[in-house]
């Protein structure tokens, strides 16, 4: 793993922006993205700059089941507003949360996966040391799944809704292999609140406890943190 710590969130924005730049003059194909928090940074840099997509699919981790692409609340309409309403890019991929057939939903999201590798796989990290929607407890073969979605990030994931009882109880991810298959994995992770989880993803023992540690035996991972994160190291 190669970790790079910055001081501050917006400075490892810059820093990832960097790896995009010069992975996009390389030729990259397939982007892997994540929603939430953490990349909206990078997203506005990306926005800001002259930087072409439009040879680049891109490939969400996750989506909420049960809400449609329009829902302001799903990471569809958070995709469009963030990136690719600004960006053109030549395909998008991302769940279909709408989909009345979950299974059949993610069975269909890894014959995408698979007719497009991902080259570069961007994560978020889960103070529980989730990745994508994978949550403690999650096998490390597991390809596109149904997930039912931990109390602890619920609860993290109602600060984007009006009320708690709105804030879905499910969602499709991507699974561990399909993480593990991009064939450079970037994860960032910044403040205090994701330290443990930032310890135990770079320390700990490789284990289905912690998702993330699972990238210890990934080949090519770059880890960006800020001092906050990086403090129980
Ligand atoms: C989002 C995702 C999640 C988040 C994680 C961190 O697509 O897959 O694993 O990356 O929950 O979320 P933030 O960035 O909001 O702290």
């Amino acid at each position: 793993m190669r970790i790079i710590q910055v001081s501050d969130a917006s400075a490892g924005a810059q820093r990832a922006f960097e790896i995009y730049e010069a992975a996009l003059a390389q030729g990259i194909k397939v982007m892997g993205l994540a929603t939430g928090a953490t990349p909206i940074a990078l997203y506005d840099r990306f926005v800001a700059s002259a930087l072409d997509f439009s040879n680049i699919t891109a490939v969400n981790l996750d989506e909420y089941l049960g809400l449609t692409s329009q829902d302001p609340q799903s990471y569809h309409y958070f995709m469009q507003q963030h990136l690719f309403n600004h960006k053109p890019f030549k395909q998008t991929f991302i769940p279909d949360g709408a989909s009345s057939d979950g299974q059949q939903a993610a069975r269909a999201y890894d014959k995408i996966l698979s007719q497009n590798p991902i080259d570069i796989q961007l994560l978020g990290l889960g103070r529980n040391g989730h990745i994508g929607f994978n949550e403690p407890g999650t096998p490390f073969d597991t390809t596109t799944h149904l997930v039912n979605l931990t109390p602890s990030t619920i609860a993290a994931n109602a600060r984007f809704f009006d009320e708690p009882a709105a804030v879905p109880t499910q969602a499709i991810s991507m699974g561990i292999a399909s993480v593990m298959s991009a064939k450079k994995i970037l994860l960032m992770a910044f403040g205090e609140e994701k330290a443990t989880a930032v310890a135990a993803t770079v320390n700990g023992p490789v284990t289905t406890d912690v998702p993330a540690s699972v990238l210890q035996t990934h080949p090519d991972v770059t880890i960006i943190i800020d001092d906050a994160a990086a403090s129980k190291l």
